[in-house]
């Protein structure tokens, strides 16, 4: 009886210390994107034309296209959806949005979240009424509409950052604004999913999550363009240490499927996006998608890399030049690695199996192709295409 007593005594004790030494991070992120955030956001399509009729033909697509089910959720309307505040300084959406909570509701009816932008500063990046002066009630109005998700982009509140007098000053004039939207988002009371946008300024993955970031940019704007995409995704080597559960480095939104690049880039793109724990939020027209850019938004091998539940970050293993290998640790003991071929023409590449930390012989599967390679001696060479990617999932034997 004694020792049942004991037992059962030191079962709770564990208990309660697990949840004490869990309470901060929890507490910090307010349990919400325990994964990378999964949706779609307007601005890379549709930039300033986006109004409520498209959102909603959006959130139809969402779901008809099968990427509500492979895990895109979010709906995010970017810039110039803004109004004017009325007497009380309460803002108002403009006539392109005529009611945003029958907007959220529509959204909400169909499995979906609703996600909004606004600015710290006086206007937004589109020249946009922003939350500066009125945050907490912004932030109360969003949570009576049925907002789920903020990005709250820096803006013309460089303009208040440069009158702090120092660099010193700046930052810490920077970070009272994230913390001051991050604190009126969580008086509402509802989980509003909050994203950093001030384009990685002074080195944000080191302090994102103290000012309650649950995901924060570290770049300036992708274009739908390789070059651009790569420059900003194999810059986010070194970083993956500041990624994990309810905060992570976004390296922006997806371009897949606005036809600037070739089918092959944009496999890069999404390999590389998943290897890095991205967010995976679609920038295309998902009311007019081929069934190629479908099957390259919805692989669910790829999107179960971006996804894995232990949530670390990819980095870097190795570039010879151009080429570069990218590893990332899988819940399951496995590795997803990523053979990157920059040059615009085909070369050979060999990973050693030791190079991620695994011995000498390992299962190897072909992500893309969704072929099991068989069990491998020492390491596995492949055929890159130019500007292309082969995408393995690694185990030990
Ligand atoms: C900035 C952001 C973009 C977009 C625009 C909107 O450039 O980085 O992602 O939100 O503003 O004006």
């Amino acid at each position: 009886m004694y020792w049942i007593q004991r037992s059962r005594f030191a079962i709770f004790l564990c208990i309660i210390l697990y949840m004490k030494s869990a309470a901060p991070a929890m507490a910090q992120t307010g349990g919400l994107a325990a994964t990378p955030p999964m949706g779609w956001n307007s601005w890379n399509h549709f930039a300033g034309k986006i109004d409520d009729v498209t959102v909603r033909a959006q959130a139809d697509a969402m779901v008809s296209s099968g990427m509500r089910d492979a895990g895109y959720i979010y709906i995010n309307i970017d810039d110039t959806w803004e109004g004017e505040r009325d007497a009380k300084g309460v803002i108002h959406p403009n006539s392109k949005f005529p009611d945003m909570k029958a907007l959220a509701d529509y959204v909400h009816g169909k499995g979906l979240k609703l996600g909004i932008y606004s600015s710290p500063g006086p206007q937004t990046c589109a020249k946009y009424e922003g939350s500066y002066g009125h945050e907490e009630q912004d932030a109360q109005t969003y949570a009576e509409w049925g907002i789920d998700y903020l990005k709250y982009d820096l803006c013309s509140f460089k303009k208040m950052m440069d009158q702090a007098g120092s660099p010193e000053a700046a930052h810490r004039t920077m970070l009272d604004a994230y913390t001051k939207m991050h604190r009126a988002l969580q008086k509402t009371g509802r989980p509003i999913v909050f994203s950093l946008c001030q384009y990685g300024a002074d080195a944000v993955w080191r302090w994102g999550e103290s000012v309650g970031g649950n995901l924060w940019r570290t770049s300036g704007d992708i274009t739908d363009k390789y070059s651009r995409m790569t420059e900003i995704g194999f810059s986010q080597a070194g970083l993956s240490r500041y990624a994990g559960p309810g905060h992570w480095n976004d390296p922006d939104m997806l371009e897949v499927g606005n036809g600037g690049m070739k089918p092959g880039e944009y496999r890069t793109h999404m390999s590389l996006w998943a290897l890095l724990a991205a967010p995976l939020l679609a920038g295309n027209d998902l009311a007019k998608m081929t069934p190629e850019t479908i099957a390259l938004l919805t692989n669910r091998e790829v999107i179960a890399i971006d996804q894995d539940s232990a949530g670390h970050q990819g980095d870097r293993v190795r570039a010879e030049g151009p080429l570069e290998i990218w590893a990332r640790p899988l819940a399951d003991g496995s590795k997803a690695v990523g053979l990157f071929n920059r040059f615009d023409w085909p070369m050979e590449m060999r990973l050693e199996f030791s190079e991620i930390g695994l011995t000498k012989r390992a299962r190897v599967r072909d992500v893309w192709s969704a072929k099991d390679l068989g069990g491998m001696e020492g390491g596995y060479a492949a055929q890159v295409p130019g500007h292309g990617v082969v995408l393995l999932r690694i185990s030990p034997e």
